[in-house]
């Protein structure tokens, strides 16, 4: 059963994670495991090490088995520079790299002035280190962009993908969003 005095998890959290554990025998807090890293993941864009304590906890889990977990799938940002960014995921394994990666890595560096592992100095944009393959090849090259996968990329469709988020940023900078 859940702790529920786990007080470090908010409300919404705990919800999130609680109607997850409602699907499974109460001995299978394990299959809950991701659905609760995603729920911390929404609230607050990476996963410290306390929140990902508090969930083994929350789980009944060993803090090991969700340390595991998180640092196993690309999509759980465990660095907190991402926190409250947009975050971009350039795929650079093999099938992406044959379709142009590079040249796609290139234009983003060029186009925020980071590299990879950088944030933009404004804070809006985190360029994550390089990524294994996102099982998306068919769509080489790809990337994902607050996690939303994008395929068959263009410098040019990557602008617009980026114009979008900066059309956003303003947006809400000016009250509107
Ligand atoms: S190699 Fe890029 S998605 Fe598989």
């Amino acid at each position: 059963m859940a702790t529920a005095s786990n007080s470090i998890l908010t409300k919404h959290e705990r919800d999130d994670i609680d109607q997850w554990l409602q699907r499974y025998p109460e001995d299978q807090s394990q299959s809950a495991l991701l659905a609760a890293l995603r729920a911390v993941m929404h609230e607050d864009h990476y996963l410290s090490v306390e929140k990902m304590d508090a969930v083994a906890e929350y789980l009944n889990l060993s803090k090991i088995a969700v340390y595991e977990v998180a640092s196993f799938y690309s999509m759980y940002e465990m660095d907190e520079k991402a926190a409250g960014k947009n975050t971009i995921s350039v795929c650079t394994n093999v099938s992406c790299m044959l379709n142009g990666s590079d040249k796609i890595v290139d234009h983003i560096e060029g186009r925020l002035g980071i590299k990879m592992g950088e944030t933009t100095p404004d804070g809006e944009f985190f360029f994550k280190v390089e990524e294994e393959c996102l099982a998306a090849c068919c769509g080489a090259p790809m990337m994902q962009l607050n996690h939303v996968y994008h395929e068959n990329l263009t410098p040019e469709k990557v602008d617009g993908l980026l114009d979008a988020v900066v059309a956003n940023i303003a947006k809400k900078e000016g009250g509107h969003g």
